[in-house]
């Protein structure tokens, strides 16, 4: 009894798989097996003799049986360490690449416009979206009872009851950023300033909030030729090829002399070309910078001068990458944003022209 105790547990510790262990378990306890086999003797036993070992095959069955699981636990346990070794992950490794959002082509646009007017020697300025009436209107010698006022639309913040001072407004335009620049880096200057601006419409051609970028330039002899030379650089840049400007006499408080430009254009097949043809798109104001605003910015107009100009950025991204619908720009539609979005690694694209 006690040899066989010692051989079969001798034989389940040193069982190497699953299927040794089973051959193990057949050859003891399955139903030829020598524990079953020494049982069915008993009978042939006298009944002091059944009792005493009857009671010590019971046991040796049970401890055997015993033994039999816990290897059995112990070789799934193995197996399953030696798997997880296997199926080891490296959990270090650059994921796969999923494509998820898109740049949004109003700031393509803006890269693209801060990257060209870099190139010439212009830094980016900025400014509040919610200005002071004195920055929006005031110190770009927009007088209270001027029309321009009326015309921009302007959204007003609201002030408390019997708080009479000028609301502050959503800026209607860049130009206060004008203001803003000369007062902190004083001149010679050369800023841009893109931005969201604000006005009351919507229709086709409006949205409430919009885009523009302001230029400007002072020194002490910049001229209306440096303004010509500097934006059709920047539009042969950024379109790509080289483009015509037009200038046409125009007025706006801020400026003396003034002037709406254009740039040259083909409407072919309903195409529209830039770049080619004779036709004329209005695209932004400009002119030579008011005394008074240079004034209000803290520079003296006897010593210096300087040209601006002001243009629409969503503008710029439809004549560039054909995009109809100006609305369809701040409504969010994934389809739009995937169809027209850029992907995060496309550089803006600057051309020499
Ligand atoms: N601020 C003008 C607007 O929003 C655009 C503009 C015109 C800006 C002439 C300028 C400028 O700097 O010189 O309509």
């Amino acid at each position: 009894m006690q040899d066989l105790r010692e051989t079969y547990l001798a034989r389940i510790s040193g069982a190497a798989d699953q299927a040794a262990l089973e051959e193990v378990r057949l050859a003891a306890l399955g139903k030829k097996g020598e524990i079953s086999l020494k049982m069915r003797e008993l009978g042939q036993m006298s009944p002091e003799e059944r009792q005493t070992v009857g009671k010590a095959l019971n046991e040796l069955r049970n401890e055997l049986d015993t033994a039999l699981r816990a290897k059995k636990a112990a070789l799934e346990d193995a197996a399953l360490d030696e798997r997880l070794k296997a199926e080891w992950l490296d959990v270090t490794l650059p994921a796969r690449h999923r494509a998820r959002g898109t740049i949004h082509p109003v700031s393509q646009v803006t890269e693209e416009v801060t990257a060209i007017f870099a190139d010439m020697g212009f830094r980016v300025a900025e400014g509040p979206q919610i200005e002071t009436d004195w920055y929006n209107f005031d110190a770009l010698n927009i007088a209270p009872e001027h029309p321009a006022r009326q015309e921009h639309d302007t959204f007003f913040m609201h002030r408390a009851e019997g708080d009479d001072r000028p609301p502050h407004v959503l800026r209607t335009h860049t130009s206060p950023v004008q203001i803003r620049a000369m007062q902190d880096q004083g001149a010679p200057i050369r800023v841009i300033a893109p931005g969201r601006v604000y006005r009351m419409d919507m229709d086709l051609t409006h949205t409430p909030m919009f885009h523009q970028v302001e230029g400007m330039a002072i020194g002490e002899d910049i001229s209306m030729a440096n303004l010509k030379w500097v934006l059709e650089e920047f539009f042969t840049a950024f379109f790509g090829t080289k483009v015509r400007t037009r200038f046409r006499a125009s007025h706006f408080p801020f400026t003396e002399p003034s002037a709406e430009v254009d740039i040259q254009c083909s409407w072919e097949g309903g195409q529209l070309r830039v770049g080619e043809g004779d036709g004329w798109l209005e695209v932004l104001g400009s002119g030579m910078m008011h005394p008074k605003v240079l004034q209000a910015g803290g520079i003296d107009p006897d010593k210096w001068q300087g040209f601006a100009f002001g243009m629409g950025i969503d503008r710029m991204a439809m004549l560039k990458y054909g995009i109809p619908d100006l609305r369809a720009f701040f409504e969010s539609d994934l389809r739009w944003l995937r169809h027209y979005g850029f992907g995060a690694l496309e550089a803006p694209s600057v051309h020499a022209g």
